[in-house]
């Protein structure tokens, strides 16, 4: 595991005992500052390493979730050494040989894969779960797509970052300034997530989940807009997702679909208050969907509301996931040989 001791890596840890994931053993990497620290895992204390080419050998997978210099330089290498990579940064996800993979939605992916492998971004990754089975049933036209993202999406420092400035606003003392955000997160709500690359007025959290999502679900011209805010929100991040769908389908017979899907729940009675929050979501290995109704402007739309844990579905569990069926569908290198 390469960033072990993040926000991420920390959940991949938790979610693999949670999920008891067959490993011989787990060794857990991060950088220069974390050399020596141990990371408690269940009955055992696992000791932190510091990536190096000897210290790469021997493994047959590597989960990275330490950005992307780490995996641009580090990911090639754990492959070439025989591991499957299985990779939470952007670097990889676009690049033309290397599969993006949601685990209910595109599993097939997998089988073309050439030591590395891509999870997505969080946004996207809990969107796609519930656009799947609408795109399988009726086909999907057209997406809009607003989001309300939480601060560990940016990583641990964000949340500390987060946690100082309300602790001081409540406090009334001198609130501390924005170091990983723009502007003070705490008490208010930012209309980017990411950066403004020049001469581009979309961030690059947007063209990820307008990319990203054409990838994963095998729809290279669907038009999608992006909206990405980042909100006050310790964990858990909510979409306003507007489809447009080839053939009719109704708020009701939507309902349905996703009942039955696996990692989704539908939690969909507004009048009684029921609607899924982050609050709800946080902790949880399901993507929540409610308020599904039928967009009053166009007779072929429905909005609804999804949610999900960004460092589980949108993150660790995905990853955790997809090397689960990285070692079920046999596609370990070992087992290929
Ligand atoms: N947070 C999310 O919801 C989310 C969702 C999807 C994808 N991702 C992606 O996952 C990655 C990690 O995100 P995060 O939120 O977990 O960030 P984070 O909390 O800041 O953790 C970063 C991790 O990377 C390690 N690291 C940094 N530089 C390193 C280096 N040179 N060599 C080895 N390890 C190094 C850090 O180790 P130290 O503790 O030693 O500094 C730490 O373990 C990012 O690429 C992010 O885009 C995050």
């Amino acid at each position: 595991m390469v960033g072990a001791t993040g926000a991420v890596g920390t959940t991949i840890l938790e979610v693999m005992r949670e999920r008891a994931f067959a490993a011989d053993e787990i060794v857990p990497f991060a950088s220069e500052r974390s050399a020596g620290r141990t990371l408690a895992h269940g009955d055992t204390e696992l000791t932190v390493q510091v990536l190096s080419p000897d210290a790469i050998q021997g493994f047959d997978l590597a989960l990275f979730s330490a950005g992307s210099a780490t995996s641009e330089e580090w990911g090639p290498r754990f492959s070439e050494a025989g591991a499957v990579v299985v990779d939470n940064s952007s670097y990889w996800r676009t690049h033309d040989d290397v599969p993006l993979v949601v685990s209910e939605v595109n599993p097939e992916a997998l089988d073309s894969h050439r030591g590395i492998v891509a999870n997505p971004n969080c946004s996207t990754a809990q969107m796609v779960v519930a656009l799947k089975p609408i795109q399988k049933a009726v086909g999907i036209e057209r997406l809009v797509v607003s989001t309300y993202q939480s601060v560990s999406g940016t990583g641990q420092k964000a949340v500390e970052e987060l946690r100082g400035q309300a602790q001081a606003v409540l406090a009334g003392t001198e609130v501390p300034g924005a170091a990983m955000y723009p502007h003070q997160i705490a008490f208010n709500v930012l209309p980017q997530v990411e950066t403004f690359k020049e001469g581009d007025d979309y961030t690059t959290e947007e063209r990820k989940m307008m990319r990203e999502t054409r990838k994963i679900l095998g729809a290279e011209d669907l038009p999608i807009s992006a909206t990405c805010a980042r909100v006050p929100v310790y964990i858990g991040h909510s979409e306003s997702v507007n489809v447009q769908t080839k053939s009719p389908l109704s708020a009701d017979e939507c309902r349905e679909l996703l009942q039955g899907t696996p990692g989704l729940q539908v939690i969909d009675a507004p009048g009684e208050g029921l609607y899924p929050t982050a609050i709800d979501a946080a902790g949880q290995d399901d993507v929540l969907v409610g308020r599904i109704r039928q967009d009053p402007s166009h007779e072929r739309c429905l909005n609804m509301w999804v949610v999900g844990d960004n460092l589980r579905k949108g993150a660790a569990l995905n990853a955790v996931q997809v090397a689960e069926l990285i070692v079920e569908r046999g596609l370990l290198r070992s087992a290929r040989v």
